[in-house]
């Protein structure tokens, strides 16, 4: 298991810094992950950071602790604005998620490398992180894209469940937890996502199927692309997404 970044600097933003983590591995890697919303991407990050070390910079974690805990403070307004999007189920603007990835810079530059999740989701956002990895110093290894039938993508949504305290995803039916409605590690309560509910879940969607396609093929022209079909158990499309990483060559 490598060094798992803990996220405090992505999480907190400017000013805020991560605990040390001891020496890094070989060769820190850069990953984005790419696919629709309830493919399993964050599923695929939990255990490739648990296998593999790196720090999982997720946009839709980063505006969901925002929602959570603004430290007593109202949020800025860029981060009220991004919110409101995100619980009417609807992307937030490319300025403000590339304005929020901006200031947290110093991630993407992280010694134990990265695995971005739900960022870019857009072409504007794709070639904003190009300008960002230039300033950083930094390259991608590859754009991983998971992808799935719509039917199996709403029955994931609408089944998935979250930890109130420590925010572990369950799935009532493929990943149900030990005691119904507590989590198994920390005996925290489960609940859904407000944007898991269904009206919700098809305003996501629709916003996915119109920008996914250039970003995929932005991705491809560099030859960074892989696909990896997700509609197998967690444990089959991580078995896959390992083949992926290995023929990268950025596991050590
Ligand atoms: P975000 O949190 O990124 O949500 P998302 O892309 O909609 O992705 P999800 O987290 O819903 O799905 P996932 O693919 O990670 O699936 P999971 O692993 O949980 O973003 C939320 C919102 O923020 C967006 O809608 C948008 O408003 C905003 N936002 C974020 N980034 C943005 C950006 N860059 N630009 C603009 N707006 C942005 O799996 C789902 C369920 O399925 C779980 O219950 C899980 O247990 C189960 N499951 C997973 N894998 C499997 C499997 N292989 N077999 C069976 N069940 C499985």
């Amino acid at each position: 298991m490598g060094p798992i970044g803990n996220r405090i600097a992505w999480l907190q933003g400017p000013g805020a810094n991560c605990n040390d983590l001891g020496p890094a591995g070989p060769r820190p890697w850069h990953l984005v992950l790419l696919g629709p919303p309830g493919v399993g991407k964050g599923t695929q990050a939990e255990r490739i950071v648990r296998e593999f070390g790196a720090c999982q910079l997720s946009t839709g974690d980063l505006f969901r602790s925002a929602a959570r805990d603004t430290g007593g403070r109202a949020p800025s307004a860029a981060m009220a604005m991004a919110l409101a999007a995100m619980k009417r189920g609807e992307l937030v603007s490319d300025g403000t998620v590339v304005e929020l990835v901006r200031e947290r810079a110093q991630c993407l530059a992280c010694r134990y490398g990265f695995l971005l999740d739900g960022f870019p989701r857009t072409i504007d956002q794709a070639q904003a992180l190009d300008g960002i990895l230039v300033q950083v110093n930094r390259h991608l290894d590859a754009a991983i894209n998971f992808f799935a039938p719509e039917a199996l993508i709403v029955e994931r949504l609408s089944g998935r469940r979250l930890c109130k305290q420590c925010r572990l995803s369950y799935h009532i039916v493929n990943q149900p937890p030990r005691l119904p409605g507590r989590c198994d590690v920390c005996g925290g309560e489960l609940i859904q996502r407000e944007d898991d509910q269904p009206e919700a879940i098809r305003i996501r969607l629709r916003a996915y199927t119109a920008t996914c396609d250039p970003v995929l093929a932005y991705y491809r022209r560099q030859g960074l692309l892989r696909e990896i079909d997700a509609s197998g158990n967690p444990e089959a499309v991580f078995a896959h997404t390992r083949e992926v990483m290995q023929s990268l060559g950025v596991l050590a």
